[in-house]
């Protein structure tokens, strides 16, 4: 039996809205996605809808009628200050808004390490640590997450901010011995946080069962999320390939890794991860 009617999903054409596509499809009789690009077209169980984050009445018609939404649209990455404004700023701004005037209870939002990617490795954080943005990326998170807060406390609007820390098919270099979140494991962080009885206003780190870690979820034992994967497993691939760094580069001595070596994205060149 589905547990919500209609569950939105934006950034639903991204790499992991279309896992979460898959993923949540049996939590909802139907599930309604919205990108600003075209997705794969709709089946029986679905609704597409193509527009703008940043058009609030778009937003407002794509949200009407949800029991609850899983917002990961968002410039995924450092991007130029316009549009981290519009897609993450704006954009935010407008799936909350247009949540509180439906009557939408719920959302889980694609929050990341760059909120706090400026903690020391060796000190690390758990779900009470200040936010310490390691970029303008990293800013819009904090923004949406303190927005969470005050949706929450003035209109009881629940939200879990999931501190997503490096979601891909297996880790890629060292750092990501720490930082993995598997794709199953991010499913079930998602699902965890639709169906618990009570979240509040919970920050929690997307990361799977990796023996590093720089994060710590002790304290959000409440939401049941119990990850099954493990970057461990994927140790000797990623130690044969990849050399280990210099311990003093921001890039390894910061939480945020790579961001953390990046200029500013209007004035210089930069890498995308
Ligand atoms: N992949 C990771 O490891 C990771 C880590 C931390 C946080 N996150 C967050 O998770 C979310 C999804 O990340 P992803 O890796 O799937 O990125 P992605 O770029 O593949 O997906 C993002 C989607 O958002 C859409 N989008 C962007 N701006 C938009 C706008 N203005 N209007 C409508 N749609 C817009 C894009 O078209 C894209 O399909 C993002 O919010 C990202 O910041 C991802």
């Amino acid at each position: 039996m589905p547990r919500f009617n209609r569950l939105l999903i934006t950034g639903a054409a991204g790499n992991l809205g279309r896992e979460l596509r898959r993923g949540l499809a049996p939590l909802a009789t139907t599930l309604r996605l919205t990108d600003r690009v075209e997705m794969a077209p709709a089946q029986s169980h679905e609704e597409t809808v193509v527009c703008e984050l940043s058009d609030f009445d778009a937003i407002s018609n794509a949200v009407e009628g949800c029991d609850a939404i899983v917002h990961f649209g968002a410039a995924p990455v450092e991007r130029p200050w316009a549009e981290v404004l519009d897609s993450s700023i704006v954009g935010g701004y407008n799936v909350y808004e247009a949540a509180r005037r439906h009557g939408v209870q719920r959302i889980v939002y694609a929050s990341s390490i760059h909120a706090v990617g400026y903690e020391r490795r060796e000190v690390g954080a758990d779900t009470d640590t200040p936010h310490n943005p390691d970029s303008l990326y990293g800013v819009s998170k904090c923004f949406v997450e303190d927005l969470a807060k005050l949706y929450f406390n003035k209109w009881g609007i629940e939200s879990a901010l999931l501190r997503i820390n490096s979601c891909y098919p297996k880790p890629r270099d060292r750092r990501h011995l720490a930082t993995w979140l598997s794709f199953a494991d991010l499913i079930q962080l998602v699902e965890r946080c639709l169906v618990s009885e009570r979240i509040g206003h919970t920050v929690v780190y997307g990361i799977s069962d990796n023996r590093e870690a720089f994060f710590s979820n002790h304290k959000v034992a409440h939401l049941g999320y119990r990850p099954v994967d493990s970057a461990e497993d994927y140790r000797a691939e990623v130690e044969a390939e990849v050399a280990p760094g210099d311990p003093f580069d921001p890039g390894i001595e910061y939480v945020g890794g790579f961001l953390c070596n990046y200029g500013h994205p209007d004035e210089s060149e930069y890498l995308e991860s």
